[in-house]
């Protein structure tokens, strides 16, 4: 993410009127290998989505408690879950996804990463079919919800997770937001464009022409209730998160994990974490820690 080019596409959005129609995604379902295969690259820890993936897991870690049941819907190919399960061992995560390729792909980042916490089920988000009612203490879902294909999927996936969520339960969800011109969704889209593959630009065009507006994600999620807050990346909502309010104090090893990860990334990844977190930050979303050292100048 670039500066100045961005801070100029922010404020074109922002003044802008009109708007743009949604154009649901080419392949909802993602099925295909080599894109599943560009997509899960981009979300390893030395890929281009890793600052954005531990920036999500720190978030999540605020809201699971030991010993807790946690449904990712649409996990995809599980490089976000895994971390996730990693920072949050003594609970329980189950990956839910309509795509076979990709919950082979979630077996095999399990496999490699050795966590013990993560199982896998293929269904469909729109429903959750073969999940008990209130049966699990958390839902999440990270950039999945624009792979439905309307606004009509959008309030059943809600109302499935009403159905499956216990009372009082975490609830994390984040998405990309609709923006007003397209040429702000090709700039994002395009802004990496020579570090990462062909399919993943137009992958990362057709995902934001998909995303479904602000007002659109806030009345689907009426059925959640109160208590769950929706903020949004400042002057624009490129990404829209809905949460609850912190469950469980920061845990000491999730700090250092995270600390870790953090110090694994290189400076473009750390550049582009501490510029999310703040842009985030100024639409109202606070980090409950940073995985760097911070210094203080009060006195
Ligand atoms: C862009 S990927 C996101 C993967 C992962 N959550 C992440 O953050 O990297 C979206 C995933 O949602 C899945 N998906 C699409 N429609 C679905 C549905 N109705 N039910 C379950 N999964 C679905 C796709 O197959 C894909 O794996």
């Amino acid at each position: 993410m670039s500066g100045p080019a961005m801070l100029a596409h922010l404020l074109l959005e922002k003044f802008s009127g009109g708007g743009l129609l949604r154009i649901a995604e080419p392949e909802l379902v993602m099925g295909d290998e080599g894109r599943n295969e560009a997509f899960e690259r981009m979300g390893r820890e030395d890929g281009l989505l890793a600052f954005l993936h531990l920036y999500q897991s720190i978030q999540i870690s605020s809201l699971v408690k030991p010993g807790e049941k946690v449904l990712d819907l649409g996990c995809g190919p599980a490089s976000q879950l895994v971390q996730i399960a990693r920072l949050n061992p003594e609970a329980h995560f189950l990956g839910l996804d309509a795509s076979s390729e990709m919950l082979r792909r979630g077996g095999e980042a399990v496999k490699r990463s050795g966590v013990g916490n993560v199982d896998f089920i293929a269904g469909d988000m729109t429903r959750l079919d073969g999940l008990a009612d209130a049966s699990f203490d958390c839902v999440i879902s990270t950039m999945s919800l624009h792979h439905l294909p309307d606004t009509e999927a959008l309030f059943s996936t809600f109302r499935a997770v009403r159905r499956v969520l216990k009372p009082g339960g975490g609830v994390y969800l984040i998405d990309f937001g609709r923006l007003k011109r397209a040429a702000t969704q090709r700039f994002f889209a395009e802004d990496r464009i020579l570090e990462q593959p062909e399919s993943f630009t137009i992958d990362y065009f057709n995902s934001l022409r998909a995303a479904f507006s602000v007002e659109e994600l806030c009345r689907a999620i009426l059925p959640l209730g109160e208590g769950i807050g929706k903020r949004q990346t400042a002057l624009a909502p490129f990404m829209v998160v809905f949460r609850n309010a912190a469950r469980r104090e920061p845990d000491p090893s999730a700090r250092s994990a995270a600390g870790k990860i953090y110090a694994n990334l290189n400076r473009i990844q750390q550049k582009d974490f501490r510029l999310y977190a703040r842009w985030l930050k100024a639409g109202g979303l606070d980090l409950p820690f940073q995985p760097f050292p911070v210094r203080s100048f009060r006195r």
